[in-house]
């Protein structure tokens, strides 16, 4: 049921702010917030301590998940953590090393690529091979043949263009480092009080981004005509430029491109002129003067900006350069909360065009064939 909502799409991105709350609540209990709860994977504590690396495999959005998480794995913990397509992963002949954590990211838990890569680790059989099911489905194959489940409490989405999959997979991968980091004594006590602390804002952070559905379906609808677009972010950034892009291109088929900012240079400021839409994820970070080097390279070349920046950036809008603000939100969780304006902007403009939001032409919500 759409309830109010014209789409199951709309319908799911307004949830999301409940969806996070309730998937962070499997490990934060609100009335004691500057610890882990006991009971969160508890029973998995014994191999959570022996990994020494990560694998995390996965395809489309939940690929991109699992980008964010490897910045986070290595940032927040120090453990190694490479980050895979699973189409790519199955047919390399991929070196799994020993006491891997091989974590699967899958909305449907019946991905064919994803199940496929997760068997052929299991038969290559590494000393201390640990595999855990990210996924929203709880009697899905994935679940059943992986040795730990961690849920993402979504709910049931209907929308082929996965939205509430991918912030709540987003708060279970922070909650998962979060747990292996203070298991193996890699995060600091003050570090985890002040991220439990920055978790324990995140739905509100989430609804308030919400508000700016009004000002991105303004903004949409210079995006109305075009052929193409770029998506640029940086860091953290970087994944959700690309699912960003994503987005746009499977519910509104516009071509779209997300690019790592640095690498404008490298190629794509060729395709930039006056009709070449730049979306840009801008929140102050420790990137944000870099970023702001590769807007002005945009600019210059008569790009028309589209940036969603922080709130306390008080970044003034130029000549064809448009800014929404987003929600101030510590760097590390930013990604969470600027996947919500890119999901609008994406839903606006699929709308505007005419197309089948909820069930774009050429795609299934569940690839179960390679
Ligand atoms: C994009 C989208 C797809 C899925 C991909 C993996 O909006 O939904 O890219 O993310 O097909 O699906 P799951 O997560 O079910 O394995």
């Amino acid at each position: 049921d759409k309830g109010e909502f014209k789409h199951y799409m709309l319908k799911e991105i307004y949830e999301q702010p409940d969806a996070v709350a309730r998937t962070l609540e499997m490990a934060i209990d609100n009335a004691e917030t500057s610890k882990l709860r006991d009971d969160f994977l508890q029973r998995h504590e014994t191999q959570l301590a022996a990994i020494r690396n990560v694998q995390v495999i996965a395809c489309g959005t939940s690929y991109h998940a699992g980008m964010v998480a490897k910045y986070w794995f290595e940032n927040l913990t120090r453990l190694p953590c490479s980050v895979e397509v699973a189409s790519e992963f199955r047919y390399r002949n991929p070196v799994v090393v020993d006491n891997s954590l091989v974590i699967c990211i899958s909305q449907s838990g019946e991905t064919a690529d994803t199940l496929s890569a997760l068997r052929d680790t299991q038969k290559q059989n590494p000393a201390g091979l640990v595999s855990l099911a990210l996924c929203n489905v709880p009697t899905s194959s994935l679940v059943r043949e992986t040795d730990i489940f961690l849920p993402t409490l979504a709910g049931p989405e209907i929308g082929v263009a996965s939205t509430k999959a991918f912030t709540t997979q987003l708060a279970a991968l922070m909650l998962l480092v979060l747990k292996i980091g203070v298991t193996q004594s890699r995060i600091d006590n003050q570090r985890l009080t002040t991220l439990l602390g920055e978790l324990q804002k995140l739905p509100g952070q989430l609804y308030a981004s919400l508000h700016l559905d009004a000002d991105i379906k303004a903004m949409s609808e210079s995006f109305e005509d075009k052929k193409s677009c770029l998506f640029l972010g940086r860091g953290l950034q970087f994944p959700i430029a690309l699912e960003g892009a994503l987005k746009l291109k499977e519910i509104s088929y516009i071509h779209a491109e997300g690019y790592a900012a640095g690498e404008l240079k490298h190629g794509p400021l060729a395709l930039v002129d006056k009709d070449m839409p730049i979306v840009v994820l801008a929140p102050k970070d420790s990137m944000f003067d870099k970023l702001k080097a590769n807007m002005q390279e945009v600019h210059a070349r008569h790009g028309e900006l589209f940036i969603f920046a922080s709130e306390s950036s008080k970044m003034l809008a130029e000549e064809r350069m448009h800014v929404v603000y987003v929600p101030d939100v510590c760097e590390t969780l930013a990604p969470i909360v600027y996947s919500v304006p890119v999901q609008l902007l994406s839903y606006h403009v699929a709308v505007m065009r005419g197309t089948d939001v909820d069930q774009p032409r050429n795609l299934a919500k569940s690839v179960t064939v390679e």
